[in-house]
Order: structure tokens, then C-alpha cells, then sequence
């Protein structure tokens, strides 16, 4: 045994510690996590300094308001492990230390997240925590870490169930409930075994900054929006309240027109997805504010039930998505794909789905009136007496909520 491993061993008998009733944390997650992380935009590029602004930021540009909440330093904040192997913050970057900047998030009403990952190395070259889980989970909780992003460079000969376990259960172990986000590309399908290990998982490899391409890198591939929009199907059944499928961290804001901010915005909330921002929250269009902190569409994606979307009907490169919500509404999403405007009809005398994993019913061709409400436009179109005709620009969408009109009292 090595003498770092043998150290953080120790640390576990002398606590008292066992492994053996660990579990994850419950109760976290119950909504999927709101927040920011800062590798979209700044890759290895991270400081205190910019940590700090994004917090003061967050608040400031009313994104804390509309239900952020997590900010998330990704990778490179670490740059070596001490003498007794505890991980050490990069001192040129984060010179006030981990502890005093996730005091400093706290302070402003938010909460704190970190990155490491399950290999020997992180994707970026830095130290991870392969051998040193337990130690590490002690330094995060002693920080006040309320997040860990948990990645899956080098990760050679490890069993991905096994290694997440490791995390899950040190964290445990530490003391400190942190929400637990595996960040395994889908590679083992988590979705199949993650619900008892953490609260989120990727269920793609990287999110490309397009709308719709695919980037090729040689060894790897990185996703435009559609791409991984497209790797979603037959998973809805895996998400729920405190498990989520993760497909991954938005580029809303880092240039993409509204158009398709509003879209990837829109399907990310029918997703269920984490909604973590990836831009630059100190210097935002106000378009892309405005996507970012639509309340009406954030309340799909934070809908109690948390029952992740489906898409239902593929016309004309027009593709018709269903959500159920509580109190029996639903949120309806056209997205058309193509570059170009369409139109739509939609008939809701005709209009009757039935969602068997949900058990729950869309259906307008009863007597009830529904009332028709456009999410972006921010007001009732009408309701479902009539047929709703509508043109979506191209690369764009119709986000409505679809709610049962209440019925009059007769006097
Ligand atoms: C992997 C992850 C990314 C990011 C980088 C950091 O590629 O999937 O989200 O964390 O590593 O190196």
C-alpha cells in the first residue's frame, strides 16, 4: 500500500468510519440542479477572481433570482497533492485558498461545486482522486463543497459502477451532503445502475459549441445540441426526482444566435436536464439573459413530478415534444430543425396522446377547454376551441403551456 493510500485509511479507522451502510445523500436534487460551471466558456482559464465575479454576477444579473444556484469550478483549479497526499488548489490562481472562496459563494446565498475525477489523472492533466477518494472527500466537506463534477479520464482497468461507489461512499463517509454528478460520457450506461450512486449523470460525451454539427477531434467527439439531443432517446424512464440524465452543461451565451439559444434553452428544460450555464455571466446579451432566466420555461424544467419529456411526432422536419407537469398540465414543444420558418396546425380535436410511463393522459378532444400559452411570447394565444395555426422560425421553437381552462360557478 502506498503511504498516501495508507494515510487516507487511517483517517477512515480513526473516524470510525465503515463503508458499509454508505449510500448517497437523498433528499439532494429533488428538482434537477440550476447553476454554472466554467468549462464551456474558460476551459482551464479559472481563478478566485473569476469565480468570484460569476457569483457576484449570478446575483446581480437576477439569475440567482430566476433559481441558480450552484457555481461550479471545473477542472484545473487543483495543481499537486501535499506531502501527505491531500489535493492542493493551484496558490498563483486561488490564492486566498478553496475554503475562503466557497465561504465567499456562500455568503452571497449560493452554493459551491467542484471537479475531480475517477482516473489518476483529471481530463486535463491534473491530479485526481484514484486512490485518494476518502482523503479527498475530506477536504471537500472540510471546504464546505456542496457539488462534486466526478469525470472519467484514466481511468484505465477501473469498473465505472465500482469507482463512483468509491466516490459516493467517501463522500458519505465525510459527512457533508454534496450533490454527486457523474460525469462517465454514458460510456457504462450509468443510467442503468447511477440512481443509487449519485444525482446526475452525463449521459453523452462533450457538448460542442453549435447548434448542430459534430465536432471531430481524432481520438474523441464533441456534440452539437441536436446531436445531443438525439442521444437522449429511450431514457426518460431512468430520471426522476434526485436522479437525472445529464446531457451535459449548456452553451447558451457563448454565441449562438436566440434562436438557437431558445431552442437548446427549451429542449434542456422538456429534458428535465440540469440547467448549468456555461457562458460568461459577467458580460451577457441581454437576449441571452432573457433565455436564461425565463421563469415560465425554468418551471418545466423545475416541475415538481420530474418526469423527463418525450418527443412524440416527427413531421416535416418539425418535431412535436409532451411533458407532463402537475396539477395536470402539460408543456407542448415544436421544434423545427430545419434552417428555414414552417408552419403548423395543430388540431386539438384530434389531439390524444396517452404517456404510459407516466400514466397520465394528454388529451384535448374532450369537452374541457384547454388554455394555450406561448412560454416565449409570455402570454395566452388562445385555447384549444381552435385550431392553432403557427409559423416557427427555422432552428427555433413553440414552447406553449397547456393547462384546463377552470370552469365557471354558475351564480
Ligand atoms: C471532460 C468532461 C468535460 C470537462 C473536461 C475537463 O471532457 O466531459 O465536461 O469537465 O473533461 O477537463
Amino acid at each position: 500500500m502506498k503511504f498516501t493510500k495508507k494515510i487516507a485509511f487511517s483517517v477512515m479507522l480513526i473516524a470510525g468510519i465503515s463503508s458499509a451502510n454508505a449510500q448517497k445523500f437523498e433528499g439532494l436534487a429533488k428538482t434537477p440542479p440550476m447553476g454554472w460551471n466554467s468549462w464551456n466558456k474558460f476551459a482551464c482559464n479559472v481563478s478566485e477572481q473569476l469565480i468570484k465575479e460569476t457569483a457576484d454576477a449570478m446575483v446581480s444579473s437576477g439569475m440567482k433570482d430566476a433559481g441558480y444556484e450552484y457555481v461550479v469550478i471545473d477542472d484545473c483549479w487543483q495543481v499537486k497533492r501535499d506531502s501527505l497526499g491531500f489535493i492542493v488548489a493551484d496558490p498563483d490562481r486561488f490564492p486566498s485558498g478553496i475554503k475562503a472562496l466557497a465561504d465567499y459563494i456562500h455568503s452571497k446565498g449560493l452554493k459551491f461545486g467542484i471537479y475531480s475525477c475517477a482516473g489518476a489523472q483529471t481530463c486535463g492533466g491534473r491530479p485526481a482522486s484514484r486512490g485518494h477518494e476518502y482523503q479527498d472527500a475530506l477536504s471537500y466537506a472540510k471546504w464546505g463543497v456542496d457539488y462534486l463534477k466526478y469525470d472519467w479520464c484514466f481511468t484505465e482497468n477501473l469498473n465505472a459502477k465500482g469507482a463512483y461507489t468509491t466516490m459516493r461512499d467517501a463522500l458519505y463517509s465525510a459527512g457533508r451532503p454534496i450533490v454527486f454528478s457523474l460525469c462517465e460520457w454514458g460510456d457504462n450506461k450509468p443510467w442503468l445502475w447511477a440512481d443509487k450512486v449519485g444525482h446526475l449523470w452525463r449521459t453523452t460525451g462533450d457538448i460542442y459549441n453549435c447548434f448542430d454539427c459534430v465536432k471531430d477531434h481524432g481520438t474523441w467527439k464533441s456534440w452539437g445540441v441536436m446531436q445531443i439531443l438525439d442521444k437522449q432517446e429511450g431514457l426518460r424512464q431512468y430520471a426522476g426526482p434526485g436522479h437525472w440524465n445529464d446531457p451535459d452543461m449548456m452553451q447558451v451565451g457563448n454565441g449562438m444566435p436566440v434562436n438557437q439559444e431558445r431552442a437548446h434553452f427549451t429542449m434542456w428544460a422538456m429534458l428535465a436536464a440540469p440547467l448549468i450555464s456555461g457562458n460568461d455571466l459577467r458580460n451577457m446579451s441581454s437576449e441571452t439573459l432573457n433565455v436564461l432566466t425565463n421563469k415560465e420555461v425554468i418551471e418545466i424544467n423545475q416541475d415538481t413530478l420530474g418526469i423527463q419529456g418525450f418527443k412524440y411526432a416527427v413531421k416535416d422536419s418539425v418535431e412535436t415534444w409532451l411533458k407532463p407537469l402537475k396539477n395536470n398540465e402539460w408543456a407542448l414543444v415544436y421544434l423545427n430543425r430545419s434552417k428555414s420558418q414552417k408552419s403548423i396546425s395543430v388540431d386539438w380535436k384530434n389531439f390524444r396522446v396517452n404517456d404510459e410511463f407516466s400514466g397520465r393522459l394528454f388529451d384535448t378532444t374532450t369537452k374541457d377547454i384547454f388554455i394555450v400559452r406561448d412560454l416565449w411570447l409570455k402570454k395566452v394565444i388562445g385555447d384549444t376551441r381552435k385550431t392553432l395555426q403557427a409559423t416557427i422560425a427555422g432552428e427555433d421553437v413553440l414552447c406553449l403551456k397547456i393547462s384546463k381552462k377552470p370552469v365557471k360557478k354558475q351564480k
